[in-house]
C-alpha cells in the first residue's frame, strides 16, 4: 500500500517559479499541496512520485504545470533523500500532448522570441534516474516528456504518438529525435508523418517502453523499480545514468573513454568500498551516496 503524502520539500521561496511563490503565499500550511497541477508524494524510500494533475484535460501541457514539474524535479534532484523520480498521469492520460488551447492563437514571432517550450527538457537535466509510469495516452509532447525519462513502463492500455502533423506542426519537445533514436528510423517516420498511434504492445516490441503491466498495477511496479534504484549507491547509478545518455551523444570510442573515466572514480567513493566489502563479508550493503 502506498503512503501518500504532501511535498513540503521546497526551495527558498525565491528560487521558486512565479506560479509556485504564488501557491506558497496562498497555501501557507504544509496540509495543502504546493502544487495546482502536479502531486508530488513519497510512496516508497529514496523515491519521489510527480503524478500530473490536470484531468479535465487529459494533463495537458501548459506552461503552470510544466513550471511545476520542473520545480518538483528540481526539487527531487537537490533532495539528498531521494534516489530515483516516478512521473506518471492517471489511468486515462500520462499527458495529451502540448495544450492545444495555449497554443492555439501563438504567432510566429511570439513562439521564436520567447522560445515558447524552452522550459520543456528539465527532466534531460536531472541527474537522477528518472522513470515514467504511462497509463493511457502518451501523444505528442506527452510521449516526448515520457522518453525524457530513462525508464519508461507502460500500463496495458497505453497510447504513444506523434500526433502534430494533425494539426499542421511538427513535434517540437525531441519527437523527432528521440522517437527516431529508440525505435528506428522507418517507424518512427511513419508515425511522425502519418500520426498513427502505437498502443502497449507494439511500443514494447519496439523498444520504447521496457515493460507492460495492468493499469492498476502499473504506478506500484514503477516504484518498486526506482525503490530499488534507489536502495543502490547514489554516485554509482548517477554516474551509470550519465555514462548511458553521453553514450547516446557521441561515438564508441569517446563513449567508452568516457565509461572508463567515471569507472574510476567510483573508486574514490566510501559506496565503492562498502559494496565490494559487503559481497566478500557476505552482507547487505549499507550504501551512504558518497
Ligand atoms: N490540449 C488541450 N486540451 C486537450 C488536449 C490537448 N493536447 N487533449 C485533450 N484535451 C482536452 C479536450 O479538448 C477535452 O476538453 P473539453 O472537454 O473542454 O472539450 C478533454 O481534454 C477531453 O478530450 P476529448 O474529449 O478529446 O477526449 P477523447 O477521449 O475523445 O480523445 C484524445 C482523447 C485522443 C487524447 C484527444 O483528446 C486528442 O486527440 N487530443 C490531442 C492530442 C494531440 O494532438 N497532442 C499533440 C499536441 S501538440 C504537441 O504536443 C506539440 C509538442 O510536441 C510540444
Amino acid at each position: 500500500m502506498l503512503s501518500m503524502f504532501r511535498c513540503t520539500c521546497h526551495k527558498s521561496l525565491n528560487q521558486l517559479p512565479i506560479t509556485n511563490r504564488w501557491n506558497k503565499a496562498k497555501f501557507s500550511t504544509s496540509s495543502r499541496s504546493l502544487y495546482d497541477h502536479i502531486l508530488v508524494n513519497r510512496p516508497a524510500k529514496g523515491v519521489s512520485l510527480v503524478t500530473l494533475n490536470r484531468p479535465k484535460s487529459l494533463n495537458a501541457l501548459f506552461t503552470p504545470l510544466i513550471l511545476e514539474l520542473n520545480d518538483a524535479l528540481q526539487s527531487a534532484d537537490s533532495d539528498s533523500s531521494i534516489g530515483a523520480i516516478v512521473i506518471t498521469g492517471s489511468e486515462r492520460a500520462f499527458a495529451a500532448g502540448a495544450d492545444i488551447k495555449e497554443m492555439k492563437d501563438k504567432t510566429f514571432s511570439e513562439v521564436y522570441e520567447q522560445n515558447f517550450i524552452r522550459n520543456w527538457s528539465e527532466a534531460t537535466r536531472v541527474k537522477k534516474p528518472i522513470l515514467a509510469a504511462v497509463n493511457g495516452y502518451a501523444l505528442g509532447g506527452g510521449c516526448e516528456l515520457a522518453m525524457m525519462a530513462d525508464i519508461i513502463y507502460a500500463g496495458e492500455k497505453a497510447v504513444f504518438g506523434q500526433p502534430e502533423i494533425k494539426l499542421g506542426i511538427i513535434p517540437g519537445a525531441g519527437g523527432t529525435q528521440r522517437l527516431t533514436r529508440l525505435i528506428g528510423k522507418s517507424r518512427a517516420t511513419e508515425l511522425i508523418l502519418t500520426g498513427k498511434t502505437l498502443n502497449a504492445e507494439q511500443a514494447l516490441a519496439w523498444g520504447l517502453v521496457s515493460a507492460i503491466y495492468p493499469p492498476d498495477k502499473l504506478v506500484e511496479e514503477t516504484i518498486n523499480t526506482a525503490t530499488l534504484i534507489a536502495s543502490h549507491g547514489r554516485l554509482a547509478v548517477q554516474a551509470a545514468k550519465e555514462s548511458i545518455n553521453y553514450g547516446l551523444q557521441v561515438g564508441l570510442e569517446d563513449g567508452l573513454l568516457y565509461e572508463r573515466k567515471l569507472f574510476y572514480s567510483l573508486f574514490a567513493t566510501h559506496d565503492q568500498k562498502e559494496g565490494m566489502s559487503a559481497f566478500i563479508e557476505k552482507r547487505p550493503s549499507k550504501f551512504k551516496g558518497n
